[in-house]
């Protein structure tokens, strides 16, 4: 069987992650490959505990975050993405341990060591998209789809150094897709990017 292929989709919140996963998921599909989209935080008693959290705003270490987070990430690995990898399955993921570096990195802890435990720890994604918008971009775009805006992460000052984190990530597999552009044209760069990073027998 084919090992499948890993994607994530990064970014600042409101950055447009989960249109141009359902956008690149569906124009693998017509090009005929088997695609499973997935994100995180999951629906798993991990994720619920981390949107009890932001829905609450109550205040929670970035250690005890972290600890979610991956705990969390350990679930998703083992029930979702590592079956269907195994499967031949091109997964695309809505976040994945890239945001913990960058978001909890933001919250205090040490970025290197995160993704250098992620990386120790679960499969690395073959190509990770990350979205770039400002802060105050990506805010606005949160409040435009009319979601509730929560005060844990959700904040410009905080966002702002999120943005900061995930400038000085740099891993082979990272690309950074300017996203403040219309969703087709965002979709178009990520597809040129999918092509040119994967081969074209994939787009
Ligand atoms: P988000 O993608 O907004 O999920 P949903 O829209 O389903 O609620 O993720 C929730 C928040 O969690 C978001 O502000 C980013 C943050 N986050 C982290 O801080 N660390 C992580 O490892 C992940 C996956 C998310």
């Amino acid at each position: 069987m084919n090992a499948g292929r890993l994607l994530a989709f990064e970014g600042l919140d409101g950055a447009g992650k989960s249109t141009q996963v359902e956008r690149l998921a569906a124009a693998l599909r017509l090009a005929g490959y088997e695609v499973v989209t997935t994100g995180e935080p999951t629906d798993g008693r991990w994720g619920r505990r981390i949107r009890e959290m932001t829905g609450s705003g109550e205040a929670v270490p970035a250690e005890q975050q972290l600890a979610w987070f991956t705990d969390d990430r350990r679930d998703h690995v083992r029930e979702v993405i590592a079956p269907a990898l195994a499967a031949g399955r091109i997964v695309i993921t809505d976040r994945y341990y890239l945001s913990t570096a960058a978001y909890q990195g933001a919250g205090g802890l040490d970025a290197e060591d995160i993704l250098a435990r992620s990386e120790a720890e679960f499969p690395l994604p073959d190509l990770a998209l990350l979205l770039e918008v400002d802060a105050a971009g990506g805010l606005a775009r949160v409040r435009e789809r009319g979601a509730r805006i929560e005060t844990v992460f959700e904040r410009e000052e905080f966002l702002s150094v999120v943005a900061e984190q995930y400038r000085r990530l740099d891993r082979p597999y990272l690309v950074r897709i300017e996203a403040a552009g219309t969703p087709d044209a965002v979709a178009r760069a990520i597809a040129d990017c999918v092509r040119e990073r994967l081969g074209t027998d994939l787009l």
